[in-house]
Parts: structure tokens; sequence; C-alpha cells
């Protein structure tokens, strides 16, 4: 019996020994589920924070995107107003210049203005003559103009209106290089014989043909054969045209001789080559126009300077007076 009974009490000691050691087993394997799920977790939260944390920073990113994006705008709208103000300031720069130059460019005719104020200007003391050709244009005024403007010279021609439509080229030719055009009316009468209106349709008729082919206004008349009466006179007044005579005749006309022209023009006295006189040639005879050309050697070699007539009248006459006669400006 006895030695019965010890066994049984061992079976039990090894029952619960193992049953121990399930437990113990079971126990272990709940803790390290527990530990399992534990972590599991912890990766689930680790992820959810990280998913948070990106969109935080992706929204982050798009906020500081749309921020540089205002900041540039502003930078290009700034930009733009800056090139604004720079232009207005090189507008302003380039007015100020102008007008500075526009200032300085009045400043000085001021200043000329008032040194002319104080000292009166210097007379002109130039020896001045006119040359006059009348009964033109004919074949030599061609010749006449070349040796003209070779010598840099004006004169001042009185035209027959019924001869300019032959002398187109010539008489434009004439006007344009400077020279003066007069009128010597459209057929060469004697104007005394005629009533005043054919006096004026001589005249008009004449002013017509010749500003047709030169477009200068005529302020001076010289009469054929220095013919005038008061009548005239009245009718240059309101017309506006200088009667023009002449201090030096040469004669050409009669004696068709260079020689004899010219010791005609240079006589000493009133009636010679003088300081302010009107010479009479006529530019439709070859011999005039030989005569013309060595007087003007002569004329620049004893200082004088060939103006036309309304030049001389500018300078020594004021202009002149319409209706009044002319025969020379001479020096005061
Ligand atoms: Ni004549």
């Amino acid at each position: 019996m006895k030695s019965g009974a010890g066994s049984s009490r061992g079976l039990r000691i090894a029952l619960i020994a193992v049953c121990s050691a399930a437990g113990l087993l079971a126990a272990g394997f709940g803790i390290c589920a527990v530990k399992l799920k534990t972590a599991g977790d912890s990766f689930a939260i680790t992820d959810s924070l990280m998913k948070a944390q990106q969109r935080e920073t992706e929204q982050s990113i798009s906020g500081l995107r749309s921020q540089l994006k205002a900041q540039q705008e502003q930078a290009a709208g700034v930009e733009s107003q800056l090139a604004q103000w720079e232009r207005r300031a090189m507008d302003a720069e380039s007015r100020s210049s102008k007008l500075e130059s526009e200032n300085s460019a009045l400043q000085s005719e001021i200043d000329r203005l008032k040194s002319a104020a104080q000292s009166p200007s210097a007379p002109d003391n130039r020896k001045l003559i006119a040359l006059t050709f009348d009964d033109g244009p004919g074949d030599t005024t061609s010749r006449l103009l070349d040796e003209l403007k070779k010598r840099n010279m004006k004169a001042t021609f009185f035209v027959v209106g019924n001869r300019v439509n032959r002398y187109v080229s010539t008489l434009k030719r004439a006007s344009d290089e400077g020279h003066e055009i007069g009128t010597h009316t459209y057929s060469h009468p004697n104007l005394t014989r005629l009533s005043r209106q054919e006096k004026a349709d001589e005249i008009q008729r004449s002013i017509q043909a010749i500003t047709a082919i030169t477009g200068q206004p005529i302020t001076l008349l010289r009469p054929p054969g220095g013919s005038y009466d008061d009548e005239l006179k009245a009718y240059c007044s309101e017309q506006n045209l200088r009667i023009i005579y002449w201090s030096v005749d040469t004669r050409d006309w009669e004696s068709h001789n260079k020689s004899s022209i010219l010791s005609t023009a240079f006589q000493s006295g009133p009636y010679g080559v003088r300081n302010g006189a009107i010479v009479l040639m006529h530019d439709i005879y070859p011999d005039t126009v030989d005569a013309a050309v060595e007087m003007m050697d002569r004329l620049q070699k004893e200082g004088y300077t060939t103006v036309t007539v309304s030049e001389l009248l500018r300078i020594r006459k004021n202009g002149g007076i319409a209706g009044e006669v002319y025969t020379s400006a001479l020096p005061q």
C-alpha cells in the first residue's frame, strides 16, 4: 500500500510540472502576441504620422510656391514701374536738355541784340554798284550769266514781256542764280504816250509773263527809253513798283564797241562808275557782253561789290519807296 501511495504523488507532481510548463509557455505566447500587436500598432501610427507630415510639407511647399509666384508677380510689377519711371526720367532729361539749348540760343540772341543796341551797327562801307541789263532776254544772255556766275556777281535784268517765251530757260536760270528780274513792260512802248489803262496793261501783262516763269515777285520797273510821267509814278505807287533809272549810261546800244562802252562807263564824275551807281547796259548785244566781262574784272579790282538794285536800295535807301524814281543810291 505504501509504495502505491508514493507513486501517485510523483505523478501529480509531474502533471503539475507539465501544466506549469504549459502555462508558462502559453503566457509567453500571450506576451509575444501582445508585443507583436503593439509593434503593429506602432507601425500604423508612424505611417499615418508620416503621411500627415508629408501632407503638411506638401501644403507648405504649395503655400511657398504661391507665395513665390505672388512675389515674382510683384517683382515684375515693380520692375515695369521702374522701367516706366526710367523712361519718364529720360524723357524729362531730354526735354530739359532741349529747353537748355533753346534757352542758350535765346540768351545769345538777347546778348547780340543788347550789344547791337549799345553800339549801333557799323555802317556798310562797301563800295556798291548795280549792273543793269535791259531789253532781254536774248541769245547773248546765257554767256553773260556764265561770266557773272564765275565771279559770283549779281545783276539786275529788266526784261521785255513779249520775249520771255522764247527764252524761258534763260530767264529761269537768271532768277534761280540770284539775279533780280524787273519789268521793262510787255512790248517796249513809250509809256508816256499811253493812257493810264494802257500803261497798266503793258506792265501787268509783262509781270504775269515773267512771274509765271520765275515765281518771284517784281518790285522794279524800268520804263522804256527812261520815259515816265506823274500818272506812271502814281500807278507804280499803287502797284509797289520802284521806277529805276540809271546814273551811268554806257550807250552800248549806240556804239556797239567794247572800248567805247568801257571808257564811257569809267569816266570820272557823276556819270561814271562810283560807289552807289546804277549802270545801264543791254544784254542782247555781243559787244556789250564783252565789255561787261572786262567791266566786272575792273570793278572787282577796284574793290566794288556788285549787287542787285533791290539790295542796293535795301542797304542805302531802306528798300526804297514805290512810285519813286531812283538813279543811284550814293553812300550817306
Ligand atoms: Ni529798252
